[in-house]
């Protein structure tokens, strides 16, 4: 009896612990973007062979998408039954939204269109283990987790733009990069077809777009402000078929990404000028650009212009079925307009005030010809001037305030400011990072952005279409280096434009960041990798001045030396802010129990005498280049060499500064010495004077002596020269010159560490 007994228990504990062996997967959901609501439950879906799925035909393009990854990714072939149920539900009233149901015996996807279907897929792939990603299961069954999520986005319009105009991408690449968006619930691709370096779309009634306009003779080597500029004297180009074009556009379509083609006008078209002269104001003879910038040949006003835009759009819209198409706009010095009698005669004719207005005249003329073909037309935020379009939709890249002006005219806006979505700046401090145009933007200040203006009321923030990231190319030569700017920041751009700003957790997005890498490796996608990477503070406190290192992930180990030896796994653990008494070069990386982890974060600390001292300026910084305030001028730590959005320089946009420092207590100055940015391609000059006071003495202009270098530095020195109170003036340097990029604008100051000895 006993020994019956005794079996019996046997056997039932060896059932249960069959029943509950551990399955590959049975994942923790951590999907980007992160859902609407979720509610991970006990228990798991077993998912083999003997599976079933079942759709309804409106569903069908998304649930044998699932059935192909799931067969594709495994042995397993799906039989026709209601275990994977997707289910038509017309009460669900965002049609991008969806309903993912894992029980312990049977998956319900809902949605009310197969877009939404489409997302569930997306979230549910997430749930699987990653071998099914490089086809590489080897089991018999996997686990789900038991989850229910209830999903919708944020923003209707999800947007990645490339620039394929000053580096060339292949057929193939394009789809990848469409797959990553379709990936990370992205609606919108955004193709910027021509340029002054390029034309890449194949139209077939000008074949001299293709012949001349795609090729230009050689490339800038490194960056467009080292002096002398050199060239490689290669060949460069290249274009799409309208039959790659096509087959794009239903790639893209099947992965409900809509692909809106832009077709630059009246500015970066000298690839077009190059191809047709007559295009010009001038109709002299120019060659495709061979570096970047802001080119004067532009698209001349006349009717020939426009017959050729025109033949050039029917065609285009033959090949891109998207409600937008995009013109451009942005850009287009009118040095050429000016002198052109075909243009001049044009502004008398229409009546206009000048060429801003002619640069209305020529956009709207283009929107009335796309409308009546029953399009949209999207332009860059320099379509506001001289008038907006009565149609058009505003992309706002020069800051917010495009966005906040058009809104308020009631016209639809996409958010992509420079700020927060050029993913072409640089993404790191780290001096190996790959040359960038400049620019500095981390992950989370992409992922701090909110696409909606605070200056907008809630009725006009509906005008909000969503946001985008912006990929331009001057100094992306290779189809791995876009992937590395592209990722991580789309990841963060995902969540920026699908998740509702209540789910967004920086952390909580990090450690999902972390995860989602394996993913990335087994895509085959060259991600840059910051995570482990050391930042560090200087704050005082009671009259100390103390380190504080982080880390983007939490809990792990920061090891750091001050003798500039690099740091080791026998190098002093971190655990609460260092005491620092004199200058140093602190190094400091992540490890864990065996090794380096990141790479080694380095930091010198100048400990002159205006550290942890009082600070104010007249104006606060920029808000999108507020570096670490006032304070972080006197804060013993240089700015980047390169990036002057890092947390060092302050960026100010046309104002004129007035800084002062007080030291507490009558203090010996022997020397004041800055540095300005003059990164002049970004519209940043240095200021032609500093004015110097000290205690309120009268102000004493000091020139700053340019070297045309990228960084202009400052120092005056003083003899027995004793003060409390110093005070710098500093006026903007002004309007931006004539000829170059961003003539007629404000020229933004960017300052850093004000050394004080
Ligand atoms: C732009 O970055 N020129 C739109
Ligand atoms: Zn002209």
């Amino acid at each position: 009896m006993l020994v019956k007994k005794i079996v019996a228990l046997f056997l039932l504990v060896f059932v249960i612990s069959s029943c509950s062996q551990k399955l590959k997967g049975g994942i923790t959901p951590q999907i980007i973007p992160t859902p609407l609501n979720q509610d991970i439950k006990e228990g798991q879906f077993v998912l083999n062979n003997a599976t079933g799925i079942k759709y309804p035909e409106a569903l069908k393009v998304s649930a044998e998408l699932l059935k192909s990854f799931i067969e594709n990714g495994s042995d397993f072939q799906l039989k026709t039954s209601n275990d994977i149920e997707f289910i038509l539900d017309s009460e669900l009233n965002n049609k991008e939204g969806y309903v993912l149901d894992v029980q312990p015996k049977k998956i319900k996807i809902r949605a009310s269109t197969d877009q939404g279907a489409f997302y569930a897929v997306q979230s549910l792939k997430q749930l699987l283990p990653l071998e099914f990603e490089n086809k590489s299961l080897k089991e018999k069954q996997i686990a789900i987790k038991c989850v229910t999520i209830h999903d919708a986005p944020q923003f209707k319009y999800r947007g990645m733009h490339l620039d394929v105009g000053r580096h060339f991408f292949s057929v193939n690449f394009i789809k990848k990069y469409v797959d990553a968006l379709a990936m990370l619930k992205m609606n919108t691709f955004h193709w910027h077809l021509t340029e002054d370096q390029g034309w890449r779309i194949e139209i077939k009634k000008y074949p001299k777009l293709q012949e001349v306009g795609a090729f230009r003779n050689e490339t800038l080597v490194g960056h467009y402000n080292d002096e002398p500029q050199q060239f490689d004297g290669k060949r460069y180009g290249g274009f799409y078929s309208q039959d790659e074009i096509k087959d794009i556009i239903a790639y893209a379509q099947a992965r409900h990404v809509t692909v809106i083609p832009e077709i630059e006008m009246p500015g970066h078209s000298q690839a077009a000028i190059a191809a047709y002269p007559e295009l010009g104001c001038s109709n002299e003879k120019v060659e495709v650009a061979t570096k970047w910038g802001v080119f004067e040949d532009i698209y001349c006003t006349k009717d020939e212009t426009f017959n050729f835009l025109e033949d050039v759009l029917d065609e285009v819209l033959e090949l891109f079925p998207s409600n937008y198409i995009h013109i451009g706009g942005d850009e287009a010095p009118k040095i050429r307009w000016k002198t052109c009698n075909d243009c001049q005669h044009r502004i008398k004719t229409e009546g206009l005030k000048d060429e801003h207005e002619l640069q209305n005249y020529f956009i709207t003329r283009i929107e009335k010809y796309l409308n009546s073909k029953g399009r949209q037309i999207i332009g860059w935020d320099e379509i506001l001037e001289g008038g907006l379009a009565p149609n058009a939709t505003v992309m706002s890249w020069r800051g917010i305030h495009g966005a906040v002006e058009a809104a308020k005219q009631h016209h639809n806006v996409i958010l992509t400011p420079g700020s927060h979505c050029y993913f072409d700046h640089y993404q790191s401090t780290n001096s190996s990072e790959p040359l960038a145009i400049g620019g500095f933007l981390p992950l989370d200040k992409v992922y701090s952005f909110n696409p909606i203006p605070e200056e907008l009321t809630e009725e006009e923030s509906e005008y909000v279409l969503g946001a985008q990231g912006n990929i331009w190319t001057e100094y992306i030569p290779t189809e791995a280096q876009v992937e590395y700017m592209a990722f991580p920041r789309i990841l963060a751009m995902s969540e920026v434009v699908w998740s509702n700003p209540e789910n967004k957790n920086y952390d909580d997005f990090v450690s999902r960041v972390e995860n989602f890498n394996r993913r990335l490796d087994i895509l085959d996608i060259n991600y840059a990798n910051h995570l482990y990477e050391v930042e560090g503070n200087l704050i005082s406190e009671n009259d100390k001045i103390l380190y504080r290192l982080e880390s983007l992930i939490k809990g792990k180990t920061k090891r750091y030396t001050l003798d500039e030896s690099e740091p080791n796994i026998n190098s002093e653990t971190y655990s609460t802010p260092i005491v620092i008494t004199k200058s140093v070069t602190l190094k400091a990386a992540v490890f864990n129990t065996e090794e380096k982890l990141g790479s080694v974060f380095s930091e010198t600390i100048n400990l002159h005498k205006a550290v942890g001292k009082q600070i104010s300026i007249n104006v606060d910084p920029h808000k999108s280049y507020l570096g670490s305030g006032a304070q972080g001028l006197i804060n013993g730590i240089s700015g980047s060499d390169k990036r002057n959005g890092d947390k060092e320089w302050l960026g100010f946009w046309g104002d004129d500064l007035e800084i002062t420092i007080d030291f507490g207590e009558e203090t010996e100055i022997e020397s004041v010495e800055t540095r300005f940015h003059n990164g002049q391609g970004q519209w940043i000059y240095a200021p032609e004077k500093v004015q110097v006071s000290i205690d309120n003495n009268l102000f004493k202009d000091y020139l700053v002596e340019k070297s045309n270098e990228l960084l202009e530095n400052f120092q005056v020195n003083f003899e027995g020269v004793k003060g409390r109170v110093i005070t710098l003036k500093i006026p903007s340097y002004g309007i931006i010159p004539e000829g170059k990029q961003g003539a007629g604008q404000k020229a933004w100051t960017f300052i850093d560490e004000i050394i004080i000895n």
